[in-house]
């Protein structure tokens, strides 16, 4: 049985001991580190920007998701490939261009990925299904960590993996936002490859555990 991929989110890690908590990461079963880029624009929250995430990848030891909740990401695309991000998503709200974006982020070698607003259908993604390496979708509306989960996801991420297996694409199913114990195998059962979990682990008084159990998740 496949594991899947966990991506702990550093939005709800504590800022001011950023090496500590990448650190954290480094030494547990995490594969990935999710990486919150936000604009204040296209969501009504404001996180960090590219000289914090060049500081995290002084630290880290596993590849930057880093997901941009940012208007126009063409103007920053390549700052956040030389900043150490392994994977760029961009949301497909954001971008009428999104065929263009997605090409960006590729001539740069980094993975491409699509994010989706929980009232975006994933029918949407069909003509980009087989350019791109990752969706994520959207369990919570974008902008904050510690949200309540959106129950809906469960049918979205359905429908994405029928449609992926479709197209004939090696896109990655990501599930962002409200991920705890609870809802974690029933979206792996539905089809997803990575889940974020930002509250859930740093919440814990043991992040680390918290990690290995979601890494031994069954579906
Ligand atoms: C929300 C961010 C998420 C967030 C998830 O806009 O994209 O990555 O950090 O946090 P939790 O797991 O607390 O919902
Ligand atoms: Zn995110």
């Amino acid at each position: 049985m496949t594991k899947p991929i966990i991506a702990p989110s550093l939005l709800a890690s504590d800022f001011a001991n950023l090496e500590r908590e990448v650190n954290m990461i480094n030494q547990s079963e995490a594969d990935w580190i999710h990486v919150d880029i936000m604009d204040g624009v296209f969501v009504p929250n404001i996180s960090m920007g590219i000289p914090v995430v060049e500081a995290i990848r002084k630290h880290a030891q596993k590849p930057l998701d880093v997901h941009l909740m940012i208007v126009q990401p063409e103007r920053y695309v390549e700052a956040f490939h030389n900043a150490g991000a392994a994977i760029i998503s961009v949301h497909l709200e954001a971008c009428p261009h999104l065929h263009r974006n997605i090409q960006q982020i590729k001539a740069l070698g980094c993975q491409a990925g699509v994010a989706i607003n929980p009232h975006t259908p994933v029918t949407l993604l069909e003509p980009v299904l087989k350019d791109i390496d990752l969706v994520c979708v959207m369990a919570v509306n974008p902008g904050f960590g510690a949200q309540k989960f959106i129950e809906r996801t469960y049918q979205k991420v359905e429908q994405l993996r029928a449609l992926i297996q479709k197209h004939n694409s090696t896109a990655k199913i990501e599930i962002d936002g409200g991920i705890n114990l609870q809802n974690a195998s029933s979206l792996m059962a539905a089809g997803a490859d990575v889940l974020v979990a930002g509250n859930f682990v740093f919440s814990s008084s043991s992040p680390k555990e918290v990690i290995t159990q979601l890494k031994s998740l069954k579906p």
